[in-house]
C-alpha cells in the first residue's frame, strides 16, 4: 500500500549544522503514527519541513503520491495537510471565533453551520467563548482553539507538534479523547510528542527519534513492551 504521507531519506540543516540526518517515516491514511524523542531530537523541524515552513536539504516528502519538497505552505495546507504548531499559534488579540475563520482562510469560504458545530461537539467550551479573545483561554482551551483552528481547511492529515505540552493531566486526557475521535471521523495523524506514554498509547505506530535519526519504528503495542523504549522514554 502506498503511503498518504511519506518522508524519504529526509536531510534538514539550519544553516550549515545538520538537524535531520536522512530520516523516513511513513504514514498510511487512517493512521495515527507518533514521533516521539527528547527535547532537540528534530521532531519539530520533520513537522515544519512536512508543512513546508523549512527547505530539505535532501530527500523528498510525499502526499497522496506528490512530491510536496519545497512546496509553499499555504498550497500544501488547501492540498490537505494542516499543522498545529508547537506553542499553538494562535492569534491572542483576536476572538476565538476569527481564529477559526483564519483556519479556513485556504480554502476561501466561510465556515459552515456544521461545522461549527462539529467544533462545538469536539470542544464544547469553544462555543461559550466563541466572542472572547483567544488570549483570555487557558492553555487547554488555547489548544483546543488550535487544533480546532487546523480543521478548518479541512485536511487528510493532521501533524500535531506536542499537543500535551504544559497541560494538568486531565486536559492532557482530554486532547488526547479529541485526536483518537478526529482520527475515528477520518483524519489521517502524525503526532509529535515527549509524553511518550500518552503519544504510544494513542497512536497504531511509532517512530522513536534521537539527535535527528530515526532509531526505531514499529507499532505501538511493540514500541510499549522494548526495553529500550521503556527505559528512555516511559521512565523505567
Ligand atoms: N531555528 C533554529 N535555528 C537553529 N537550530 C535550530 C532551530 N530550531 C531547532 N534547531 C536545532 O535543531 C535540532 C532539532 O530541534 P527541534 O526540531 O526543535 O527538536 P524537537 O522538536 O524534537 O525538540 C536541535 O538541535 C535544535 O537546537
Ligand atoms: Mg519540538
Amino acid at each position: 500500500m502506498n503511503a498518504l504521507l511519506a518522508v524519504r531519506d529526509l536531510e534538514v540543516a539550519y544553516g550549515n549544522i545538520p538537524a535531520l540526518h536522512g530520516i523516513t517515516i511513513e504514514v498510511q491514511k487512517g493512521e495515527i503514527v507518533t514521533l516521539i524523542g527528547a527535547n532537540g531530537a528534530g521532531k519539530t523541524t520533520t513537522l515544519r519541513t512536512i508543512s513546508g515552513l523549512l527547505k530539505p536539504r535532501r530527500g523528498e516528502i510525499v502526499f497522496n503520491e506528490r512530491n510536496i519538497g519545497g512546496t509553499k505552505p499555504d498550497v500544501i495546507t488547501a492540498m490537505g495537510v494542516s499543522h498545529v504548531p508547537e506553542g499553538r499559534g494562535i492569534f491572542a488579540n483576536l476572538t476565538v471565533g476569527d481564529n477559526l475563520e483564519l483556519g479556513a482562510y485556504v480554502r476561501k469560504e466561510k465556515i459552515t453551520d456544521s461545522e461549527y458545530e462539529r467544533v462545538f461537539a469536539l470542544f464544547p467550551v469553544l462555543k461559550e467563548r466563541l466572542k472572547q479573545n483567544a488570549g483570555t483561554l487557558s492553555g487547554g482551551e488555547q489548544q483546543m482553539l488550535a487544533i480546532s483552528r487546523a480543521l478548518m481547511s479541512k485536511p487528510n492529515v493532521l501533524l500535531l507538534d506536542e499537543p500535551s505540552l504544559g497541560l494538568a493531566p486531565q486536559m492532557v486526557q482530554a486532547i488526547f479523547r479529541v485526536v483518537k475521535e478526529i482520527n475515528a471521523e477520518g483524519t489521517t495523524i502524525l503526532l509529535v510528542e515527549q509524553n511518550a506514554h500518552m503519544a504510544l498509547v494513542t497512536a497504531h505506530r511509532g517512530y522513536v527519534m534521537e539527535t535527528g535519526r530515526i532509531v526505531l519504528h514499529d507499532t505501538t503495542k511493540a514500541l510499549l513492551a522494548s526495553d529500550r523504549v521503556k527505559k528512555a522514554y516511559l521512565g523505567g
